[in-house]
């Protein structure tokens, strides 16, 4: 097989369901990673990670049902080096019209000592697993994971070993985000230098992002001859995420003068698909973030909207319409009706069947009366905070009322149907929204604690609507939850539900029985 058959087209692998979905907090669950598979196979990614199939029976499920749907993309699982990891990968990625098994072990001092493996015991394994692997599937990628910090020498070693057993993409991740840009192209140009059979396979580039510097290293193995990009998209990953799939699609076709590659991403479908992934994984996109950011192609000062007004070239280098982006408009005020909302929705990516449309529309209704201006960002957020609430989540917000003023202390009244029964309670607390928690926290007794709590308001204006993110944490399990409303204390309260509503959904899954996450792709066996 041959490598690298069209030179300048550069592979995009995206692990949003793999490596993002592990990020503390990011879980989805398996209607959202139907949907978000599926938007990344219309927007043109080339291999999805759908998963770690022996890491829970969620995961499982979730790659076996997208490899069954996946009209174009390959589809690949991760395994760790064994043969059990290797076998369940296979039986759920086998479904797929082109499946990929991932395989992979942590060839660096470091993480050789994990497993307690000498350097030769570790490439007879590579050996076997790769054998076993090619032996299932004609589709074999292997990572030698923290390959920046692998001794050169034992890297060229392994990855020679990979290839001769028959995989056909090796990957060399940058696992805890340390590498530079130089030395990221100098790994690719050393492999493929160095490494009999290079030419038969292709480069993968996988890079974290703690020093900021993922993207950067991302394109700069690209140069150096890599011709697949692992990354996810907004960066979503554990820790400081990994390479952005928005950043390094829009860099190579922006700067084409100097990165002459090719992908084969929509990029018109990027915003849709990164408003998509933050909504499901409760991770707030960043306002300044490149692309995807609120603020990525506004122009706030008076010097610069004057030269926009003359020509939009003067300080843009990407017209917003290129990833998506469409000129923010004043939608609708209360006289509008279901057919235009239908409209307006769907231009936001948002198809909705009629019973959703009618629930959504109440929504809107209400919102409308309470906020004169309602604009796409109003829409967007009703949107969230519709998915986040549903008829079956356990705790339901029925009633609140804070008195809060100059004096402390301020108190909630709040009436909350646990399991369909009101129960109605009075806290005190140090401001309106910590006392509506207390309150919550007095009808719900648990331990989890808060670890974020961030608000934002939508649009300008007093009466703009706040979005509430809170991430939560008990014995280990990571929650987030969302809301959005005109007032910030209710906003706050759904939200802080919305987590809760999640976290006895973890509790139940992760009980005796349940879809626990067996394994982390970091415990290695
Ligand atoms: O960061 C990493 O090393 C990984 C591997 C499993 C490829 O995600
Ligand atoms: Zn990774």
């Amino acid at each position: 097989m041959t490598g690298i058959a069209d030179e300048d087209r550069v592979l995009i692998f995206d692990t949003t369901l793999r490596d993002g979905e592990q990020s503390p907090g990011a879980t989805m669950t398996h209607e959202e990673k139907l949907e978000i598979a599926e938007l990344l196979d219309e927007m043109g990614v080339d291999i999805i990670e759908a998963g770690f199939p022996i890491a829970s029976e969620g995961d499982f499920r979730a790659v076996t049902e997208i490899a069954r749907r996946t009209r174009n993309a390959v589809i690949c699982g991760l395994a760790r080096a064994n043969f059990r990891d290797i076998d369940r990968c296979w039986e759920a990625v086998r479904h797929a019209r082109r499946p990929r098994i991932h395989t992979f072990i942590g060839t660096s001092p470091l993480h050789r000592a994990i497993p307690n493996l000498d350097m030769d015991q570790m490439a007879e394994r590579i050996h076997d697993t790769v054998t076993h692997a090619r032996n299932l599937c004609d589709n074999v990628q292997w990572s030698p994971m923290d390959a920046t910090r692998t001794e050169p020498d034992y890297l060229c070693r392994v990855v020679e070993i990979a290839i001769r057993a028959g995989a056909t993409t090796i990957n060399i991740p940058d696992t805890v985000g340390y590498t530079y840009p130089r030395e990221s192209a100098e790994l690719i140009r050393m492999l493929r230098a160095r490494v009999p059979g290079a030419d038969t396979v292709i480069f993968a580039t996988h890079c974290h992002n703690d020093l900021g510097m993922a993207t950067a290293n991302a394109l700069a193995a690209v140069e150096a001859g890599a011709r697949q990009i692992e990354c996810t998209i907004n960066g979503l990953g554990e820790r400081a995420g990994n390479t952005a799939l928005e950043e390094v699609v829009m860099a190579m076709k922006v700067r084409h003068d100097i990165l002459p590659y090719r992908t084969g991403i929509d990029t018109t479908k990027i915003i849709n698909i990164s408003r998509r992934v933050s909504a499901v994984s409760g991770f707030p996109v960043q306002f300044n973030k490149a692309i995807v950011g609120k603020n990525a192609f506004a122009h706030e000062s008076g010097i610069h909207q004057d030269g926009m007004l003359k020509n939009a070239q003067t300080f843009e280098i990407m017209r917003p319409e290129d990833v998506g982006l469409k000129e923010t408009s004043l939608v609708m005020g209360k006289h509008s009706g279901r057919a235009a909302l239908r409209a307006k929705l769907s231009d936001l990516g948002y198809e909705l069947a009629d019973n959703q449309l009618n629930d959504v529309f109440v929504r809107f209704k209400a919102l409308a009366d309470r906020k004169k201006e309602v604009y796409d960002d109003d829409l967007i957020a009703l949107m969230r905070d519709s998915a986040a609430t549903g008829a079956a989540d356990r705790l339901q917000v029925k009633f609140l009322r804070v008195i809060c003023g100059t004096e402390a202390p301020q108190s909630a009244d709040l009436i909350l149907s646990i399991d369909g029964v009101d129960q109605q309670v009075t806290a005190q607390g140090d401001g309106p929204v910590d006392a509506a928690f207390n309150a919550v926290k007095k009808l719900f007794p648990h331990r989890a604690r808060l670890q974020l709590y961030q608000v934002h308001a939508v649009t300008e204006g007093t009466d703009a609507q706040a979005t509430v993110s809170v991430r939560m944490e008990e014995e280990g399990r990571i929650v987030t939850g969302q809301a959005a409303d005109t007032d910030t204390v209710v906003a706050s309260l759904k939200a802080y539900v919305n987590a809760l509503n999640r976290l006895v959904v973890r509790r139940e899954k992760t009980a005796p029985g349940g879809d626990r996450r067996e394994v982390s792709y970091r415990d290695m066996a």
